[in-house]
C-alpha cells in the first residue's frame, strides 16, 4: 500500500453485486486511494453515483492495481482474473469459475480466514446459499461435528441477476392487471406466484442442479471436511432479495437446541431470532439490506436424536456476495497480504 492507500478495481461495477461493493468500500472506509469501476463495453464511459466513470477491460487499463473485486460472471473471471494477477493484483472473485480449483482458497470471513494466507493470486467468494449456511454451521461444527445436512433453499430472484428481478416484477404487474405474461426468459417457467424446484441449471446426466452441487462441494471445502453427507434441493421463489434455507443438521456429538442457540448467539456475523410463539423468526424482507446472517426455528428433529432443524436467512447480494468480498479485502489488508505483489502505477 502506498501512503495514501490501495488502488482497487471493481469488475462488474454496474451490476447488482458490483454496485453494492462500491458502496461498501466507501461505507466501511476501505483504505483505497483510487477505486476504478470496470464493466462490459456497453457501459464504458457511463458515470456512476459518486462520479466514477466506467472503464473497459484491456491489457493497458488493468495495470497497477493492488486488489480487484470481480462480479462479472464466470467467463469474464476466467479470462481477466489471471491477467489482473499477472499485473500484480490480488483478485477476489464472486463467480463460480475458480471456487473448486485446489490452489484457490474459498473463504468466508467468519469461518476460514486463515485460508487466505495460502493464496496464489485468486481468492474465491462462495456461492450465496453456501455462504450464509456455513456462517451459521461453523460454531455447531466446532462444538459437535457434522455428519449429515439436509437442505432446502428458498432463493430470491436477485440471485440470478438484474434481468430476473425485472422479469418477476413484469410478470407480477401483468398478472395483477389480468394481462398475458411475456414468455419466460430468466427461468424455464413463470416465476411470479410460483415456486420452481430448479435453481441453477441441470448439467447433462446430472439429476441435481449446479446450484445444489455448489452447496455440497463448497460446504465441504470451506469446512475442510469431505466426510459430511449432504442432500440439497434448491428452489427459486418469487422473493426479490434474501435467500431462506431450511437446514437439518445431524451432528456427530449430542447438541441440544438450547446449546446450539447459545453457540449461535456468540458466533460472529450471526443474529438469533427465535421466539416462534411471538412470531419472531428470520424473514427475507427483514434480512434484505442487512449484512448479517439470521437464524431461528432452532428445534430438535423428532426423527433423529442427534439432529436439529433450523431456518437461516441472509441478503444474498450482501453477505451472500458483496459484503463477504469486501470483508476479504479488509482481511487481506489486515494480514499484510496486499500490495507486496503490486507493480508501479503507469505514469
Ligand atoms: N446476485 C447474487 O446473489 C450473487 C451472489 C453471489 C455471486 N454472484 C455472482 O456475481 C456475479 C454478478 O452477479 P450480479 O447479480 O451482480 O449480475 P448483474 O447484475 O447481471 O451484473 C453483471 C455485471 O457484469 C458485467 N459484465 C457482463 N459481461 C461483462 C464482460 N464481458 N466484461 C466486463 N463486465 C461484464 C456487467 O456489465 P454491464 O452492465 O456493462 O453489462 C455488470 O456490471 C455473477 O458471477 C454471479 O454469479 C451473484
Amino acid at each position: 500500500m502506498s501512503s495514501e492507500g490501495y488502488r482497487v478495481a471493481v469488475v462488474g461495477a454496474t451490476g447488482q453485486v458490483g454496485t453494492l461493493m462500491l458502496e461498501l468500500l466507501r461505507e466501511r472506509g476501505f483504505p483505497a486511494r483510487e477505486v476504478v469501476p470496470f464493466a462490459s463495453e456497453r457501459s464504458v464511459g457511463r458515470e456512476l453515483e459518486g462520479g466514477l466513470v466506467v472503464r473497459g477491460l484491456s491489457e493497458e487499463s488493468i495495470q497497477g492495481f493492488d486488489v480487484a473485486l470481480f462480479s462479472a460472471g464466470g467467463s469474464t473471471s476466467g479470462e481477466w482474473a489471471p491477467r489482473f494477477v499477472e499485473a500484480g493484483a490480488v483478485v477476489v472473485d464472486n463467480s463460480s469459475r475458480w471456487r473448486m480449483q485446489q490452489d484457490v482458497p474459498l473463504v468466508v470471513s467468519e469461518v476460514n480466514a486463515q485460508a487466505l494466507d495460502a493464496h496464489s493470486g485468486i481468492i474465491a467468494n462462495p456461492n450465496c446459499s453456501t455462504m450464509q449456511m456455513v456462517v451459521a454451521l461453523k460454531p455447531l461444527y466446532d462444538a459437535a461435528g457434522i455428519e449429515r445436512l439436509v437442505i432446502s433453499t428458498y432463493q430470491a430472484v436477485s440471485g440470478t441477476g438484474k434481468a430476473a428481478v425485472d422479469e418477476l416484477l413484469d410478470q407480477s404487474h401483468a398478472l395483477l392487471h389480468e394481462r398475458e405474461i411475456q414468455p419466460p426468459a430468466a427461468y424455464a417457467h413463470q416465476i411470479a406466484f410460483n415456486a420452481l424446484p430448479h435453481a441453477g441449471g441441470f448439467a447433462p446426466g446430472d439429476d441435481h442442479t449446479d446450484e445444489e452441487r455448489k452447496l455440497m462441494n463448497e460446504t465441504r471445502k470451506i469446512l475442510g471436511d469431505q466426510s459430511i453427507a449432504i442432500s440439497a434441493t434448491c428452489v427459486r421463489v418469487p422473493v426479490l432479495t434474501g435467500h431462506s434455507e431450511a437446514v437439518n443438521v445431524q451432528t456427530r456429538e449430542d447438541l441440544s437446541p438450547e446449546r446450539a442457540r447459545e453457540l449461535l448467539r456468540e458466533a460472529p456475523g450471526v443474529s438469533v431470532l427465535d421466539e416462534p410463539e411471538a412470531a419472531v423468526y428470520p424473514m427475507a424482507v427483514d434480512a434484505a439490506g442487512q449484512d448479517g446472517v439470521f437464524v431461528g426455528r432452532i428445534r430438535r428433529d423428532p426423527g433423529h436424536e442427534r439432529a436439529l432443524d433450523m431456518w437461516i436467512v441472509a441478503d444474498n447480494l450482501r453477505k451472500g456476495a458483496a459484503t463477504n468480498a469486501v470483508q476479504l479485502a479488509e482481511l487481506l489488508h489486515e494480514r499484510g497480504l496486499l500490495g507486496a505483489r503490486s507493480m508501479p502505477s503507469p505514469a
